[in-house]
């Protein structure tokens, strides 16, 4: 009988404790999808000025050294605003469309319109690779 009792009372501690390592690794699970959610929340719209920065490693067009000396060298002589991303950004009608990136007034001025002339060639499939990766500042 003491026996059946022992044997009894192990068994409800095993139990126990594999409720107890199933509670850790679920809490552990739960605590990971939750740090996900957090990560992707904070995760910045516009990445900061660092050229080939660690944060966007997978954009393959960097408005730093891609876009701006481009811009630079070739329509900022007429176009004073394309000299810095923030001034380029704050045009009205925006000339950069995220949401439709072949709509981009800027990407189709240089595409087919009347800029076409002054773009270098290629600069209006690397200012639409640019747009269809975010537009960022990177
Ligand atoms: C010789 C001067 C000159 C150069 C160089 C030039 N532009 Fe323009 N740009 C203009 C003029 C003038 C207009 C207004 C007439 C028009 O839209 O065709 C204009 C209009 C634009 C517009 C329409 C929206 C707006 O801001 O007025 C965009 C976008 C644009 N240019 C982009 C560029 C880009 C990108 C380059 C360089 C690849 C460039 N331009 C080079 C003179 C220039």
């Amino acid at each position: 009988m003491k026996n059946q009792k022992t044997i009894f009372l192990s068994k409800k501690m095993n139990s126990g404790k594999l409720f107890l390592a199933a509670f850790i690794i679920g809490a552990f699970v739960i605590a990971g999808m939750f740090q996900g959610c957090y990560k992707d929340s904070v995760q910045p719209t516009v990445i900061p000025y660092t050229p080939h920065s660690p944060n966007d490693t997978a954009a393959t067009v960097h408005y730093s050294t891609d876009i701006q000396p481009a811009l630079n060298t070739n329509c900022v002589g007429c176009h004073s605003e394309f000299s810095s991303y923030g001034s380029l950004m704050a045009v009205t009608p925006a000339l950069v469309n995220t949401a439709t990136p072949s709509s981009s007034i800027i990407y189709l001025k240089i595409h087919s319109g009347t800029m076409a002339a002054y773009a270098p060639a290629g600069f209006d499939a690397k200012i639409l690779t640019w747009i269809t990766e975010g537009a960022h500042n990177n």
